[in-house]
């Protein structure tokens, strides 16, 4: 029997990128999906974010391993929108929620007017996330694994001054925060609660002319100054590289870590 059967996962930003890799996973892994994403523009950000195509694609995937998945549109920052999503999500895969990732995100760092937009979605969004799904979690009796996707970026001081930049790295570390308090308050109810700290991952969020761009600009700028790159020689992570990650900190395997901040960097943060 597979590690995860039997047990219900609900992953934000689930339809493309690091939050599909994290369904799919979970899904070889035995678990039933709730996946949401919001699939529509946000107006600050840059870059294209996922279409209900690729939501599209995620159930394909997650269907073809043989496990079920549950999928709507839903935007994080709307908690009404995340409690229904989930409700609905729980009512049709048998009233259980075991796990959470709290994935969804946006990266507007060229950005100057997207500070709010930043702290909305990346920190706003997965309070509302932790605070919705933990009421069922602990109702259903059953324990339970959440975990945060924040970054490096919100372990070490990285960025430029430009709202959309001060944003993230604000929101990635004011995760850690939610998620130590979190572990403090749920360990009676055999919650675990956990952050995962990836560097550069190769999804559409870095894979795009304007991150690029960006990371070029900023790499320019600290010419110099500390080395940008990874300790190992790898450019840029894989997206199943944090869902093996993921998998780990949902596992049995990792039943008494909580409060943890667990980098998956390639020696990136150990650099500075
Ligand atoms: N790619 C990287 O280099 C990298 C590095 C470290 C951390 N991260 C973090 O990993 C997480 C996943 O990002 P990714 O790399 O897969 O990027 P991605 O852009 O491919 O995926 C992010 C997903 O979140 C969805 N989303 C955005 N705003 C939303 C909202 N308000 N409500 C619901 N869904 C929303 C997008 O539509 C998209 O499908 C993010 O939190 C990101 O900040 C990414």
């Amino acid at each position: 029997m597979a590690e995860l059967t039997g047990k219900v996962a609900f992953i934000t930003g689930a339809a493309r990128g690091q939050g599909r890799a994290h369904a799919v996973k979970l899904a070889s892994e035995g678990a039933d999906i709730i996946a949401v994403d919001l699939c529509a523009q946000i107006d600050s950000v840059p870059y294209p974010l996922a279409t209900p195509d690729d939501l599209a694609a995620t159930v394909e995937l997650v269907e073809e391993t043989g496990a079920r998945i549950v999928a709507s549109q839903a935007d994080v920052r709307d908690r009404d929108a995340v409690k229904t999503a989930l409700r609905e999500g729980t009512e049709k895969l048998g009233n259980r929620l075991d796990i959470v990732v709290a994935n969804a995100g946006i990266a507007p760092m060229a950005a100057a007017d997207a500070w709010q937009d930043v702290i909305d979605v990346n920190l706003t969004g997965v309070y509302n996330t932790v605070d919705v799904a933990m009421k069922p979690m602990i109702k259903f009796g059953n324990g339970g694994s959440i975990v945060f996707i924040s970054s490096v970026a919100g372990l070490v001081g990285i960025g430029a001054p430009v709202g959309g930049s001060v944003g993230y790295a604000a929101a990635k570390h004011g995760m850690v925060g939610i998620m130590r308090l979190y572990a403090n308050f749920l360990a009676q109810y055999s919650i675990r609660v956990n952050s995962v700290h990836p560097a550069g991952v190769n999804t559409p969020m870095i894979d795009n002319d304007f991150t690029r761009s960006w990371l070029e600009g900023v790499a320019q700028d600290s010419q110099g100054g500390p080395d940008m790159g990874n300790a190992l020689p790898v450019q840029a992570l894989e997206p199943e590289d944090i869902a093996n990650a993921v998998f780990w900190l949902v596992s049995d395997a990792a039943r008494y870590v909580t409060g943890v901040t667990l980098p998956v960097d390639a020696g990136y943060v150990n650099k500075r």
